[in-house]
């Protein structure tokens, strides 16, 4: 019967966040220690506690579509949960890192509670339709926070650095923001295939002519500044663990998550630019600070483009579970 794939589906995606509500606590019971500022601090620490309800609503909604503790933990361990997806091996070592990996982090909730949102619509459970609405509008909440402390971030990152560190740390973003459109190629290039639907595959196609050409505009300035991309990209750049691999292994909800997860690695490269902006200003380079600010703007467009697929990305999940069950 349709009506009990699309329960089962509710269940699969409450498992879902609940998992990725699980990793957000962890990574926000860490983020007091590398904020680095205590007005980024009070909002870490406001989140975190906003987070724990949120992780207690979900799992009571588990709990009323009566799914057994033993699935929830099946599948929060699971390789390929979310979160593990971008973040796995994540550790940012300074408040700048935090902010941006915050910033996408949010970005991927609100994502998945999106995705929820519909999927509980189309099911007829208003109660975690509901409830998914509230809680994206506080990770979207929480994402403007973080927009908002871009410059505390940079500030907090810099303290105490004299110029010479400041033009080395410069060379460093620039480098991160190379490595970061690296990523963001290999994803564009595979992702129309495994996409799943043409509005994705579109998109992920548009945009990576953009993508080209961030990547030669930050090999300029990395050159302007006698310097060139790091030669391995897992020594330049800890963030971001992007394991495209996952999504190979095809399932039927991968052009869903898929839409989540571009749309919160967009946010990662908005996070990236956001702080190349201020470093660059900082070290007086404005050129670079012109040209990641132009960049910002073409990568926010992107997410939006992103975020405009979901109806239908919702819509091919339900559809995928009602002809597996004929
Ligand atoms: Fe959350
Ligand atoms: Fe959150
Ligand atoms: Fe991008």
């Amino acid at each position: 019967m349709p009506e009990h794939t699309v329960d089962e589906q509710l269940t699969k995606y409450l498992t879902d966040v609940h998992s990725i509500e699980e990793q957000a606590l962890a990574q926000l019971r860490l983020a007091p220690r590398v904020a680095g500022d205590p007005e980024l601090r009070r909002i870490f620490g406001e989140h975190l506690r906003e987070t724990e309800e949120q992780e207690r609503l979900v799992r009571e909604q588990l709990e009323r579509v009566g799914a057994k503790p033993s699935t929830v933990k099946d599948v929060a361990g699971r390789v390929g949960g979310w979160g593990m997806i971008l973040f796995a091996r994540v550790n940012p070592d300074t408040p700048g890192k935090l902010a941006m990996h915050a910033y996408s982090y949010e970005h991927m909730e609100l994502a998945a509670y999106e995705l929820l949102r519909r999927i509980a619509d189309r099911a007829g459970n208003q109660a975690v339709r509901d409830m998914a609405q509230r809680i994206g509008a506080q990770e979207r909440t929480m994402a403007d926070r973080i927009a908002g402390s871009w410059d505390r971030a940079v500030d907090a990152s810099l303290r105490e650095k004299g110029a010479e560190d400041i033009g080395k740390d410069l060379v460093k973003y620039l480098r991160d923001a190379h490595a970061l459109e690296a990523q963001a190629l290999q994803l564009l290039e595979t992702g129309p295939q495994i996409a799943g639907f043409e509005a994705l595959a579109e998109v992920f196609r548009d945009h990576l002519d953009q993508t080209r050409e961030h990547q030669r505009l930050v090999d300029e300035r990395l050159a302007a500044h006698d310097s060139r991309p790091a030669r391995f990209h897992a020594g330049a750049m800890r963030v971001g663990a992007l394991n495209l691999g996952t999504f190979f292994k095809a399932q039927p909800d991968t052009p869903a998550k898929l839409a989540g997860f571009a749309y919160a690695f967009e946010a990662l490269e908005t996070g990236a630019y956001e702080l190349l902006t201020r470093v660059a200003r900082r070290a007086g380079d404005e050129e670079t600070a012109a040209m990641a600010e132009r960049i910002v703007g073409e990568e926010r467009a992107a997410a939006e483009r992103v975020a405009g697929t979901w109806d239908v990305a919702a819509e091919l999940v339900l559809r995928e579970m009602t002809v597996g069950a004929g």
